[in-house]
Order: C-alpha cells, then structure tokens, then sequence
C-alpha cells in the first residue's frame, strides 16, 4: 500500500470511528440549552418590518451570553406563508424574504465561532400546496408525482361538500377546521391535509417520499446544520382504510366535532421511518440531533419514540406532558418529572415549557398576581432537572401573550376563521423586545412591524432586564450558568424529596463526583411554608447548605436544610456540602 492509501483508509477508518461513536454522556446535546427563534419575529436587519436570517447573526452574541448551545430555527425556506412557513414550497432553498443561502451559512459560520449550533425545522408530514410536487400531483393522476400525496375516489353521496356526486371518504377533520378533504376537479379526487387545505399531506407508504425527504435532508446537513426539528411527526400515516374517527362528543372551537385521532396520528408505521433516518443521521459526524414535536398522552407513548430500550430512534422527542399540563401543581410536576426520569430506560428527557403555537407559560401557570415568581419557579425546572432545556424566544424575559382584541387584525388564519373561540397563535409570536431605542423595540426600524410590538417593550426589553439584577432574564441567565458549572446539574442523579407535600415540588441532584450536591425546592402555593429535609435517605449525609439562588431575600443566607420557610410561590435552589452516611 502507498502513502496516500495508507492515509486514506486511516481517514476512513476515523471517519467512521467518529461517525458511529454512540451518543456518550458528553454529548452536546444532553447538556444543551436549546431555543427556539421564530424567524420572522427576532430580528430584522432590513427595516421591511419582518425578521430575517441575518437579524439573528447579529444577535448571536446575545445568544452566547445568554448560554444558549443550539438554535432551532422555524422553517425559512420559501414559503407562500399561509401557515407563516409551515408550508414549504421549496425545502433547499431560503424564503427571499428571510434571506439567501449565502446568509444561512454565514450564520452558521458565525454559530459555530460562537459555539450555538443551527438546528432546522423539518417539516415532513406535508408540502404547500404551491410545491412543484403538488402542482404535478394535482395535474393528472397519471402523473409520477400524483402518489406521492394522499388521494381518494371519495363515496357516493350528495350535499355541500359533494362534487361530482362524491363526498369525502370519512369524518375525518382538519386540525386548523373544516373536513380534512378538498376536491382537485382535474383529477376528480380528494387529498387529505390534517392542517390547512394549503398542506397537503405527503404519502409515506410511498418509498419515493421517504427517499425524496432524506434527501432534503442530506442537504442540510452537508451545510453541516447540528441537526433537526420534526414537524408534526406523529401525524406521518394516516388509517390505510380510511375508517371514521370516533366521535368525543361536542365540537371544538372551530365548530367541527371533537374526534378521537388514533386513525390519523401515532400510527406504529411511522417508527419504522424513523429508525432509517436516525440511521441516515447518524451517519453523519458530530453527533447530529433527532428532535421531536411529539404531543403524545403519556410517557410511555414518549418512550417508543426514543425506540425504548433500543434507543434507536428519536434523540430528544419532546415531553410536552410536563410543559403543557397548564396547571402549577407541586404533585402533577413531581410525578412527570419523574417519570422521564425513570421511565425512558434511560433516554435524555428534553422538557420544553414554550413555543410559538401556545399561550405563553407565564399566562397559561400563572395566577395573574404572582405571574412573575411562578415563571422563574418553571425557569427553575427546566434547568435544573437532568432534562435537556428548550426554551423560545423571549420566554428569557418574561414576555407575555399579546392576543389580538380584534379579528380585523388577526394574521393567523385559524384565529380569523376560528374568532371568537379560537383568537389564533398571533400573541405568542410578537416581535422581540430588544430595548426601548424605538417604538419596535429594537426590533425593526421599520413603523409596520408584521404582528405589532405589545405596548409593554419599555421595560419588559433584553437591555433594561439586564441592567436589573432581579430580571427574569439575569434569573435564566444564573440558572444557565449554574447548570453548566456545578457537576450535580451536569451529571448528577436526581432524587424527589418530601414526596407527600402538594404544596412544595422540591427534590436534590446528586453528583458521583464528592462536590456538593443541589437542592431545590419550589412553593406552588399561596401560602408560606415550612420544610425540614433529611437528605439520608437519598445517601446523603448533609452538613452545611447554602443559598445558590433564591426570589426571596429572606432565604439568601440559609445554613441548614433544617426548617426552611419559603415565602409563597418563592423559589430557592441552595448547594449541599455532604459526607456519605
Ligand atoms: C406544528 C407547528 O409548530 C405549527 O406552527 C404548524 O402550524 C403545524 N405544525 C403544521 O405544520
């Protein structure tokens, strides 16, 4: 063998040495603190009064500061916008409106300088209706591409909904309202779309997809983007039969009748899909990440998506059940938190309390007097768990929901068709509050924002917050910095603690290493109250504690785990020096 054979299959044999490494306690993303930005709201660069790709490179600093490891970026490729980016008529290509490619690796360029890695939202359930494979679709059923979605002769029947003297297959209903069908005249069939008319459903149990997928897929990662968001990916297949769904009783706020989905989401096929792509991803060096839009019913419905025991497929499915139980109620939190604990075989729980589809968290946990407090008790929680942590932009502040008081203004469609009942996901995607330079809070310099800018910005905004240390934000930010020096909330197990009380959620983290272990505990209710904790049980013999990090003054200097008052809805997260019992 000469030098340049010897050299390549040393290059190939580390390649795959690196690519097949498995995820180690080490990998990036079990430390991460993920966040989520919805491009067209986080920053605009070029005063047209909508978010762009570059906006975000120029944040990136504020990013580092604050701690964040990896952005997830919603869709920004091309996009008629119906479902602002959501549906997707081109997936290897960035939207004009938010950019060039050239700006995408730029800010991936400048990412990695700063250590944040680039996370995208893959969106695989469905096309817009506008893609190139659609229009051929909908052209002639003749066409290659007509397979590719999800078709039907419909049955005979008459009524509004008829053409052709043909009804749709089934009851089945869109989750953005109105029947789940529409009739393509020129090929005298329905196509499905579980979300808007405008998003067609692709067929998976065609291979043509999945290869098609994967290769959009391929190419962000040659880009050498850290890994992917996927959309809506329980709802992949769909009943083969096409059987009605099972009617719940009374209707939704869109008016259609509540249905029972196990026809049109979680069917089993779907994990076959993902152990090839995880498979496809994992091919790739650098421990790229698998990341879930996973609403499912309980944590053992979680646990298939990791793969159970294999741990083949998913990295980090999302366990939405924790985030949004909507309820503060000390013994629901200790039972999840528990659970994804103990019941994921050992997979890296990722809790995620906000995103851009849901009232804010402060709004929907809060009581309205105590929003402030309660915030930082969940803050508290997803940082100081052994949960991987993702958060969404301006949830670092405290920003609130921003809901339209009149449908005239209203951009979301399911909020204009929904009106009253359903006010669409507009508040939760107002612009960032940057600081009070302008009336866009320094977030375009453009008067005609998208979505308008909450008359709050002048002090809930990143630069006056980070002048007070109270802030939410310099909360997040100690909470950040804590979880990534201290090894009990690196490494350390975790261990629920005064498991009867229903008023307080507090537990310890408890490193292998000797360093103190980690305390906290959270007041869920109105009133004061005391605690007395004896750690032995958890192994530990404690000798002095001391306040890492509390709300309430009264408990900046506690010496002892031995009765401790916390105020109501106070937090307080204190270091345990510790010898074995
Ligand atoms: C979930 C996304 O988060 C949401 O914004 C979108 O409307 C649906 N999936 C459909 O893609």
């Amino acid at each position: 063998m000469n030098f340049k054979a010897i050299l390549l299959a040393i290059c190939l044999l580390l390649t795959r040495a690196y690519a097949q490494a498995p995820a180690t306690d080490e990998t990036w993303w079990k430390h991460a603190v993920l966040y989520e930005i919805y491009p067209r709201s986080y920053q605009d660069s070029n005063g047209d009064g909508i978010g762009d790709l570059n906006g975000i490179t120029a944040r990136l600093d504020y990013l580092k500061s604050l701690g964040v490891d990896a952005i997830w970026i919603s869709p920004m490729y091309p996009s008629p916008q119906v479902d602002f980016g959501y549906d997707i008529s081109n997936y290897e290509a960035v939207d004009p409106q938010y950019g060039s490619l050239k700006d995408f690796d730029r800010l991936v360029a400048e990412g990695k300088k700063r250590n944040v890695r680039v996370v995208l939202d893959m969106v695989l359930n469905h096309t817009s209706d506008k893609h190139q494979w659609f229009i051929d679709a909908a052209s002639s059923s003749t066409n290659p591409h007509h397979d590719w979605y999800v078709w039907s002769d419909g049955k005979p029947g008459s009524g509004p909904e008829a053409h052709e003297g043909r009804v749709p297959p089934n009851n089945w209903v869109s989750l953005f309202g109105g029947s789940a069908w529409e009739w393509v005249p020129a090929v005298h069939q329905f196509y499905y779309h579980k979300f808007y008319k405008q998003q067609p459903d692709l067929n998976w149990r065609n291979p043509a997809v999945e290869e098609a997928m994967f290769n959009t897929m391929r190419f962000w990662l040659d880009r050498d983007v850290a890994g992917f968001r996927l959309d809506a990916i329980p709802t992949l297949f769909e009943d083969k039969q096409l059987r009605d769904e099972r009617s719940l009783g009374g209707t939704n706020a869109q008016g259609d009748p509540n249905l029972d989905d196990s026809l049109t989401s979680n069917l089993p096929e779907v994990h076959d899909v993902i152990r090839r792509m995880r498979a496809m991803v994992s091919s790739y060096p650098g421990d790229r990440v698998l990341i879930g839009e996973t609403y499912l019913p309980n944590t053992a419905e979680l646990d298939k998506w990791y793969g159970g025991a294999k741990k083949d497929e998913l990295n980090l499915p999302m366990d939405m059940l924790l985030g949004f139980s909507n309820k503060l109620d000390a013994g629901a939190f200790r039972k999840l938190i528990d659970e994804a604990d103990t019941q994921l075989h050992g997979s890296q729980p990722l809790f995620v309390f906000d995103n851009h589809d849901n009232i804010r968290s402060i709004d929907r946990y809060g009581d309205g007097v105590h929003n402030q407090q309660i915030l930082k008790q969940l803050a508290v929680i997803l940082l100081t768990t052994r949960s991987t942590a993702l958060m969404y932009q301006g949830e670092e502040l405290g920003m609130v929901t921003a809901t339209p008081t009149r449908v005239e203004d209203v951009k979301d469609p399911i909020g204009i068709t929904g009106w009253p009942k359903e006010k669409g996901r507009d508040g939760e995607r107002t612009p960032m509050q940057w600081d009070a330079s302008n009336l866009q809070a320094g977030f375009s310099t453009n008067p005609h924002t998208w979505l308008p800018v909450p008359a709050n910005y002048t002090t809930i905004n990143v630069m006056a917050e980070a002048k007070d240390p109270g802030s939410q934000l310099n909360w997040y930010k100690q909470l950040i910095r804590m979880r990534r020096e201290l090894p009990a909330l690196r490494n350390g197990g975790l261990a629920m603690l005064d498991t009867a009380n229903p008023s307080v959620l507090s537990y310890v983290r408890t490193p292998s290493d000797g360093s103190p272990a980690v305390v906290v505990s959270l007041n869920m209710s109105g009133t004061p109250q005391t605690l007395s904790f004896d750690l032995r049980s958890t192994g530990i013999k404690d000798k002095t504690a001391k306040t890492l990090l509390t709300d309430a003054p009264e408990l900046s200097n506690v010496h002892s785990l031995h009765s401790i008052t916390l105020p109501p809805f106070a937090s307080w997260v204190g270091s345990v020096q510790y010898a074995a019992p």
